[in-house]
């Protein structure tokens, strides 16, 4: 590990990093590789949409650590994997966040992988970090909004969409910010603890 590496804030913590399904998906490996190259032990779970835009494969080779991608197959604990692995994270980033999981979320529901994991994560001293991604109409729905201001009412940290160039070819608000944007925010909320 570089000098350089040994200095971020992510060095030696442990990061969950939780994908849901959507388009953005794609520049996770870019945020997952360079949380590793700055020496952050990072751990990968996605929903099963998430498996259909990138392979759990891409992050088992970028992280060097099992993908949890069913919240009933136990890869490597004894103990219920979404407890220990809950009890073990320093921050949580979930990116790309669907409108599907902020409405989990707000709901408390625990019915899939990273919703379970998540659910065990204790935001009084773990951060958990949500960046949505998502069409401008979904975005802007008040069923998205609402879900949005219960989030942070319940602790979560809300990481903006940015404006810009959506996949359904149209100009808006709901784009994933670039990888840079997501590694100063995961910085950030490390760096105040
Ligand atoms: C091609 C395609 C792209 C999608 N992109 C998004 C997206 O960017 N954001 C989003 O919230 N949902 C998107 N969806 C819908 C979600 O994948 C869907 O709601 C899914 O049930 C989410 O499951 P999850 O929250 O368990 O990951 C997309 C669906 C398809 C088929």
């Amino acid at each position: 590990m570089s000098a350089a590496s040994a200095q971020r804030p992510v060095n030696g913590r442990r990061i969950i990093v939780g994908l849901t399904g959507g388009i953005a998906c794609y520049k996770l490996a870019a945020v997952v590789s360079k949380l590793t190259q700055s020496g952050a032990d990072v751990t990968v779970i996605m929903t099963e949409a998430a498996t259909r835009f990138v392979t759990p494969l891409t992050f088992q080779a970028l992280t060097g650590r099992p993908v949890y991608s069913d919240q009933w197959q136990h890869v490597e604990s004894q103990d219920p994997q979404h407890i220990s692995l809950a009890r073990s994270a320093d921050l949580v980033l979930i990116a790309p966040c669907s409108m599907d999981m902020l409405a989990k979320l707000a709901q408390g529901r625990t019915d899939d992988v990273v919703s379970l994991i998540v659910s065990a994560v204790d935001r009084s001293n773990q951060p958990v970090l949500l960046a949505p991604s998502m069409n401008a109409v979904m975005w802007n729905q008040p069923a998205t909004q609402r879900n949005i201001e219960k989030l942070r009412a319940d602790n979560f940290g809300i990481i903006e969409p940015d404006t810009g160039w959506q996949a359904c070819r149209t100009e808006g608000v709901g784009r994933l910010p670039e990888p840079d944007q997501l590694l100063d925010a995961v910085e950030a909320a490390l760096g105040n603890r």
